[in-house]
């Protein structure tokens, strides 16, 4: 048998500081209606890269950055031990469909297994339909209302 060339579709890895170009027009399609300041999420995505709680890490597909995730660790009184939480989860637009969310949900589940938590949570916005189905398709189950106030 040749050598194996096959090369995997979608690659995860740790987010690198570099990263940030490529990540931020994702998530800009996360919150279009969102007025972002690329600044303040250059700042705020470093602190997250340094934060020994926060897992940040991207999908790549031929070298490009085509997904998006973190979470962090929490401890946890209901658990009784540590829980994950997934902040952001994001596919490019050209890139969904085609297993990329569901790799990038496997890799955080995966992680924080292998950190010791005993579960993986998330919130998703009420309009975010599709996203739900995702969710569903991937055994996730529906158990709370989100409640939140603004304080500014
Ligand atoms: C939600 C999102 C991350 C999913 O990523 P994706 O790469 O498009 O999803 P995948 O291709 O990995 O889908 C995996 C499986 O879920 C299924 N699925 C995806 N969307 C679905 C839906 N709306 N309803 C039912 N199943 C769905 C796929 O058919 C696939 O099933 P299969 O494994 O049986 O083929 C992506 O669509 C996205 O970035 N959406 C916009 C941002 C967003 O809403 N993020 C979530 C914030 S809470």
């Amino acid at each position: 048998m040749g050598p194996d060339t096959e090369t995997p579709l979608v690659e995860i890895r740790e987010c690198r500081l570099e990263d940030f170009d490529g990540v931020f027009p994702l998530l800009r399609q996360l919150w279009p209606e969102s007025n972002i300041d690329p600044e303040k999420m250059r700042d705020i995505y470093l602190r997250l890269l340094e934060a020994a709680t926060s897992h940040v890490f991207c999908a790549l597909s031929g070298g490009r950055i085509t997904g998006f995730c973190d979470f962090y660790v929490r401890d946890s009184l209901w658990q009784q031990g540590k829980l994950a939480y997934v902040d952001e989860l994001v596919v490019d637009e050209s890139m969904r469909g085609r297993g990329t969310g569901a790799a990038l949900l496997e890799y955080a589940a995966g992680t924080a297994r292998d950190l010791g938590c005993s579960r993986i949570e998330l919130d998703s916005a009420f309009h975010r339909t599709d996203a739900h189905g995702f969710y569903d398709n991937q055994g996730w189950q529906r158990r709370a209302f989100l409640f939140g106030k603004d304080l500014t």
